[in-house]
């Protein structure tokens, strides 16, 4: 049996396969002169040049698929160092090659969109390729950076009877027939109203609050009607919690967490970065600004400088006084209470302080229930980390854990307490400060690949109007 390898384990170690008898598998990139192929399987960016010993009968085009046996030979070519001389080829589909031979190595952007409605081609393009790549490694490394660090992976439940972050609406899930005037929610499937989990930040405190450190990692939905680059019907969000922890602790963590992903990312997937640099450089950085960052600058820039770290109320003196100096012209005019919104957050991080930026202490009255308050009664111990370009990537806080103010606030926010008893009790029951985050990994993928929008770094993105795949 002659042995089977991906491209990228012939290329990494080019030198041990000379002269070796191998078999590849993959789709083919480009044809020329009737015998030389170039290979893709999907193992790494990089493609492996074939030599056939005879011109084909039959005519082949990009995308189609083949098995070749061949011997590695020394390439005497400049392009690479080595390069398969083929003794026996079979194809195992043809393909139409109008789609993929326009889109396949570096589809512009307005290409990027009409690529979505093919979704299930996407994995054969070059560009979608690389961010998959990437999606993956980030997904490991982020395991990886909690089980070194002594945190244990929970599975919090998709469905769910409560709604975690308060505001925004739900996916119900019913399996009740809709087409009835009245429905009794208590003959339905769980015996009450039922939804897609917005966030498992609630079931991962009480696991914190007897495991210690925890993490979540799963899929979130939220029903906003929100057609933005950065936002997701259904998306994936890292939720850390941890017993014993204070704000500024668990402010420590998320940076020093961002930091590890971004060093794994450069360390470990540089060639399918490169790729996307110089991407990012033909269709982002020239255009707007001449001074814009690269790719590569941007993923540096998070790595050598401490972020900045703000409280709101600072943060709405800057913009006042940013304003007055007419250096900006905001369209949401700056009143303390007031949500942060993207325009705000884009200036703060591009222009003003140029690094990521953690704003903390925002007001009670924009943030969920279970922040905990401070001594001023106004601001609660909440903090968002954000990034240049997308703006928020992580949001959490330390956790209100005196049970008295907590139903307060339950009860003020208009919160329904009866199917929140279970996340009371935690308090009644050895109650400890404890803290935690979510980092939406979807928008970690965007910055982290360059990519304009949220849709190109998913497989199948799930947003208003779309769910064809
Ligand atoms: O700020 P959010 O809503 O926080 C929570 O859900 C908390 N329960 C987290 C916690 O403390 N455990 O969401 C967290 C992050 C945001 O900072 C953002 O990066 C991402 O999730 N996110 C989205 N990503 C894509 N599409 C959307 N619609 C998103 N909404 C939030
Ligand atoms: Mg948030």
């Amino acid at each position: 049996m002659i042995k089977k390898y991906s491209i990228k384990e012939l290329l990494d170690r080019g030198k041990f396969f000379i002269n070796k008898k191998v078999l590849v598998e993959g789709w083919i990139r480009s044809f020329r002169y009737s015998i030389f192929i170039t290979l893709n399987d999907g193992s790494t960016i990089k493609n492996l040049q074939i030599i056939l010993s005879k011109k084909l009968e039959k005519k082949i085009t990009i995308g189609t698929s083949i098995k070749v046996i061949g011997i590695i030979k020394k390439s005497i070519g400049k392009k690479q160092y080595i390069e398969l001389q083929s003794l026996n080829i079979t194809i195992y589909g043809y393909s139409d090659p109008y789609f993929l031979q326009k889109s396949i190595l570096q589809p512009k952007k307005h290409s990027l969109e009409k690529l979505r409605s093919q979704s299930h081609l996407r994995f054969r393009t070059s560009i979608f390729s690389c961010v998959m790549r990437i999606r993956h490694h980030i997904a490991f490394c982020i395991h990886q950076y909690f089980h070194e660090n002594g945190f244990f992976y929970l599975h919090t439940p998709i469905i769910t009877t409560s709604n975690c972050e308060g505001s925004g609406e739900m996916f119900q899930i019913t399996t009740m027939d809709l087409k009835k005037n009245s429905i009794d929610y208590t003959k339905d499937f769980f015996k009450r109203k039922t939804y897609l989990s917005v966030s498992g930040q609630l079931e991962a405190e009480t696991a914190a609050l007897g495991l210690g450190k925890v993490y979540t990692f799963g899929p979130v939905f939220r029903a906003e009607n929100s057609n933005t680059s950065r936002h997701l019907s259904e998306f994936w969000m890292i939720e850390p919690e941890i017993a014993f922890y204070h704000l500024e602790e668990n402010i420590n963590l998320a940076e020093d967490f961002l930091k590890y992903i971004i060093k794994y990312i450069l360390d470990k997937s540089m060639e399918d970065l490169s790729f996307l640099n110089e991407n990012f450089k033909k269709y982002k950085c020239s255009k707007k600004e001449t001074n814009s960052l690269s790719l590569f600058e941007r993923l540096e820039l998070i790595l050598k400088f401490p972020f900045k770290r703000i409280s709101y109320t600072e943060v709405i003196k800057i913009l006042d006084k940013e304003e007055k100096k007419q250096n900006i012209k905001f369209f949401h005019s700056i009143i303390w209470g007031m949500n942060l919104q993207s325009e705000h957050e884009q200036y703060l991080v591009n222009k003003y302080f140029k690094i990521p930026v953690i704003v903390f202490d925002y007001p009670s009255c924009i943030k969920a229930f279970y922040m905990r308050i401070n001594n001023d009664g106004k601001t609660v111990k909440a903090m968002d980390i954000l990034l240049p370009e997308i703006g928020e990537v992580i949001g959490g806080s330390q956790r209100e854990e005196r049970y008295e103010i907590l139903l307060q606030r339950i009860k003020d926010t208009n919160t329904d307490k009866n199917k929140l008893w279970w996340y009371l009790d935690t308090r009644r029951f050895g109650s400890v400060p404890h803290s935690g985050f979510g980092l939406g990994f979807d928008r970690l993928v965007q910055f982290v690949t360059g990519m304009n929008n949220i849709r190109d770094v998913i497989p199948y993105p799930r947003t208003p109007n779309n769910a064809e795949f």
